[in-house]
């Protein structure tokens, strides 16, 4: 049987079993997925034991996403671009590395949730690894504009820097929270950890345009204190990265497999577990 894996530190907690269990079941693949616990020093190692023992890919998550761009022998732009590897494929040709989380947001926004981003203005709080890795999908939805703001001012202006040749058309911008005092934007969307810690960027009030959209690429139980501060601000809607993650899974599933799996029902039941 195929075997597919996701590895972490920690890894227990991880969905991606469930999810690709579900992927496999609805779309008749036979295959088999496991979650496995790297050490932290292993992560190499523990590729290619899984890879020697007749591993077709894998995920990668915390804290391994640069150590599996370093392995990868061939990247997708994407990966390049996000400089991280969340998904592995093996095959004759050696390692393949590709990056889908961004791609993940992206079909979460536009699909599920229904928020074009064609011509529209766009807002990122962050400017670490996971603001990054979806740099690339985003200007590729043809925003009218990108903003990035961060706590660390000189992070963001340098993510802005990276990416300015490949942006297009699209104006690009970086600044700090208190900047963003006076405009106003139809997405929002939280890249940074703080969700993490419980708590919210400290943004000026009046940022969401009417309609917009405030979305937070953590999740959990109940408003993240980010989607909190939101509601009170007035966004009209709201999400968390439930959606992005089964998304990132269906990407990483259809690089593997060949095919696009239904990802509704799947977040459906992932929803009702969580709340
Ligand atoms: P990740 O891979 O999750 O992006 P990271 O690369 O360490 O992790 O980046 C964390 C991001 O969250 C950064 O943008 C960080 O801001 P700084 O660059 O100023 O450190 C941001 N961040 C973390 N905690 C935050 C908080 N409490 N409020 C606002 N931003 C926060």
């Amino acid at each position: 049987m195929d075997r597919y894996a996701v590895i972490g530190n920690p890894v227990a907690h991880s969905k991606s079993p469930a999810i690709h269990a579900a992927f496999a079941a609805q779309t008749g693949q036979t295959l088999a997925y496991e979650a496995l616990l790297a050490p932290l020093d292993g992560f190499a190692a523990t590729v290619t034991a899984f890879r020697t023992a007749g591993g077709r890919g894998c995920n990668v998550t915390v804290p391994f996403k640069l150590e599996a761009f370093a392995l990868a022998e061939r990247r997708s732009p994407r990966a390049q671009a996000a400089g991280a590897v969340n998904t592995l494929k093996f095959d004759a040709d050696g390692i393949y590395g590709d990056n889908t989380d961004g791609a993940g947001l992206v079909r979460d926004l536009t699909y599920n949730l229904d928020c074009p981003l064609a011509g529209r203005g766009i807002l990122l709080l962050g400017a670490g690894g996971a603001a990054r890795g979806v740099m690339l999908p985003l200007l590729a939805a043809a925003p009218a504009r990108l903003t990035l703001a961060n706590r660390t001012v000189a992070r963001a202006e340098a993510l802005v820097a990276e990416f300015a040749a490949g942006a297009g058309n699209t104006p690009l911008a970086a600044g700090s929270f208190a900047d963003l005092a006076g405009s106003q934007f139809d997405v929002v969307i939280n890249a940074t950890a703080a969700s993490l810690a419980d708590e919210a960027p400290p943004l000026p009030p009046g940022l969401y345009a009417p309609g917009a959209l405030a979305y937070d690429m953590m999740y959990g139980r109940g408003d993240t204190a980010f989607l909190a501060a939101a509601r009170r601000d007035g966004a009209a809607h709201l999400a968390d990265g439930l959606g992005m993650l089964v998304e990132q899974a269906a990407e990483s599933f259809l690089l593997w497999r060949g095919v696009r799996p239904e990802t509704a029902p799947v977040l459906a039941e992932l929803r009702r577990q969580i709340e």
